[in-house]
């Protein structure tokens, strides 16, 4: 994947569910094509199928559970998704978080189905216990500044920079995404300054009144 990459999380906003998750995904693509940057599209689990067999970007999911194939109900398996047009999951997400030995087995399930991965952390602690467990990223979320439109890259860039330390120490294979208020070019291009290979945003892009307008400028300053 393409460095630095942008990753956009649709949440369960209704403007990215359904057909809607779409189109916004077709802007994605688009974006990504014009200007030659990675985006990863993120759509709720039901709408992986359809968003996947529309798009030539990687789709991810915005979680899953560590159960594989058998007498499991109502889990999400790596297996699923991956066969669903997935190529990679967000797991430990603010809003959707898990024990660390969650994290663990839901982490070796991906692997095992060849998903790459992303650990969200809230703090530097978190972030250097997900670096230890091998994911490809971990991207570090303060929860106070998610849905802000504060930009972390600005409001606190020590908790960015403390977590690319960390990461250095603990696992320099693990690459870095930062999140939380990011909405702009210049958000994405601090965000790049401090270390890390990119941003993880939402409503940047979600809630924008042209989202597509917005993905042109947060890929503009990069
Ligand atoms: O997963 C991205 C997220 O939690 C940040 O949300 O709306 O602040 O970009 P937002």
């Amino acid at each position: 994947m393409k460095n630095p990459l942008i990753v956009v999380n649709f949440k369960t906003y209704a403007e990215s569910t359904g057909e809607k998750a779409v189109m916004i995904a077709r802007y994605c693509e688009e974006v990504s094509r014009d200007h030659g940057v990675g985006i990863v599209a993120v759509p709720q689990i039901p709408d992986i199928y359809r968003v996947a067999s529309s798009v030539k970007i990687p789709v991810f999911a915005q979680h899953i559970d560590g159960a594989g194939a058998g007498s499991f109900t109502g889990h999400i398996t790596a297996e699923c998704i991956r066969d669903s047009g997935a190529s990679g999951t967000l797991l430990n997400h603010s809003e959707r978080r898990l024990l660390l030995s969650d994290i663990d087995s839901a982490l070796t399930a991906a692997k095992k189905a060849g998903l790459t991965t992303i650990v969200c952390t809230n703090n530097v602690a978190v972030t250097s216990a997900a670096a230890a467990l091998s994911p490809d990223f971990v991207a570090i979320e303060p929860p106070e500044l998610i849905g802000s439109g504060i930009p972390v890259s600005k409001a606190d860039p020590e908790i960015v920079r403390a977590s690319v330390a960390a990461v250095m120490k603990i696992n320099p294979e693990v690459k870095i995404l930062c999140g939380a208020g990011i909405s702009r070019g210049e958000d994405v291009a601090a965000a790049v300054e401090l270390g890390t290979s990119g941003v993880l945003l939402a409503s940047g892009v979600i809630k924008a009144k042209d989202p597509r307008a917005a993905l042109i400028d947060l890929v503009g300053k990069i």
